[in-house]
């Protein structure tokens, strides 16, 4: 059974053909909204989320389907012991297809190889987070017009930030494509994404703590937050948190065509004197997202022979 655990699960080849699917069901979605008719998907998630668990529902319901849902830890059998796996078996009792975000990385894996259906894996702790990148190059593709020759900025906790590590795993995949990892020093990208990834494909990068200093040759700046769960003490959390703000001064030297991008939510990372800017893309990062999940559960429904 297909499932999609990471980024590269999806060929370069599948991603184009998302795309194409995506930008199709945008032009024409009347064309779409009974294709899932009577099938379901269960949103299985064990930690916070607002877009992304909407986004799953909308973009099933967009599709003619209906879903089930478990929305925190602490409503499911989860709260007694239930391990990911049996609960991945129970689900596949009910429903076609799972989303799955989990604060344990690599729990998604867990429930594939558990489940009789296809597992999307919706964020698996500070590991992986397919379909946001999805989302993310779905917009670069419509913001820019090609998926190459762009130099990337990715800017805030690239250690624990999950959107970060599969993003890299995606845009290192396109012709020459470059990337500015801008954190402080104890939010670096983790050492087996710079090595699996980048150097082992010849990626250039480079390191800094000093947004400001390379703006000017971004093509792209990915903000992201300071991932609070996820950090060992609060005394580190309340010294980082505030790293890197974004405000109309900071863009001063920036490119005329820079593309703003943040996963959301946001904290404090971008200042909202910027929304307006027509190079803040972050909300058109959140459309781009259904119509992607959209085209993802279509494709590994019809690939499981369910529509
Ligand atoms: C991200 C996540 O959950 O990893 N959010 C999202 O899905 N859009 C980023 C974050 O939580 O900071």
């Amino acid at each position: 059974m297909r499932s999609v655990l990471d980024i590269v699960d999806l060929s370069v080849e599948e991603l184009d053909e998302l795309m194409k699917t995506a930008c199709d069901i945008i032009d024409d979605p009347e064309k779409y909204q009974e294709v899932c008719r009577h099938k379901k998907l269960a949103t299985l998630f064990f930690e916070p989320s607002t877009r992304t668990r909407l986004s799953f529902e909308a973009a099933m319901y967009e599709l003619g389907g209906n879903v089930i849902s478990v929305s925190s830890a602490g409503a499911s059998s989860a709260a007694k012991g239930e391990s990911v796996a049996d609960t991945a078996k129970t689900v596949s009792c009910y429903a076609d297809i799972i989303a799955m975000r989990h604060p344990k990385e690599g729990a998604a894996m867990v429930a594939a190889r558990a489940a009789s259906i296809p597992v999307i894996n919706a964020g698996d702790g500070g590991h992986n987070h397919p379909t946001q990148t999805l989302a993310d190059l779905l917009t670069i593709y419509r913001e820019k017009g090609h998926m190459g020759n762009l130099t990337i900025g990715l800017c805030g906790d690239l250690k624990f930030g999950r959107t970060v590590h599969s993003l890299i795993n995606a845009m290192s995949r396109y012709e020459n494509v470059k990337f500015v990892l801008i954190s402080p020093e104890e939010l670096k990208v983790p050492s087996y994404v710079k090595k699996d990834v980048l150097q082992r494909n010849r990626i250039p990068y480079i390191q800094t703590t000093d947004l400001e200093g390379v703006i000017s040759q971004l093509d792209i700046l990915y903000m992201t937050r300071v991932q609070r769960e996820r950090f060992f003490n609060e005394e580190d959390y309340l010294r980082l948190k505030d790293s890197y703000i974004l405000t109309p001064q900071k863009l001063l030297n920036a490119k005329e065509d820079l593309c703003i991008m943040h996963p959301l939510p946001r904290v404090n990372e971008i200042s909202i004197a910027i929304d307006d800017d027509p190079r803040a893309c972050y909300f058109k990062q959140v459309a781009n997202g259904k119509y992607m999940r959209m085209a993802l559960i279509l494709k590994l429904l019809k690939e499981a022979g369910t529509i």
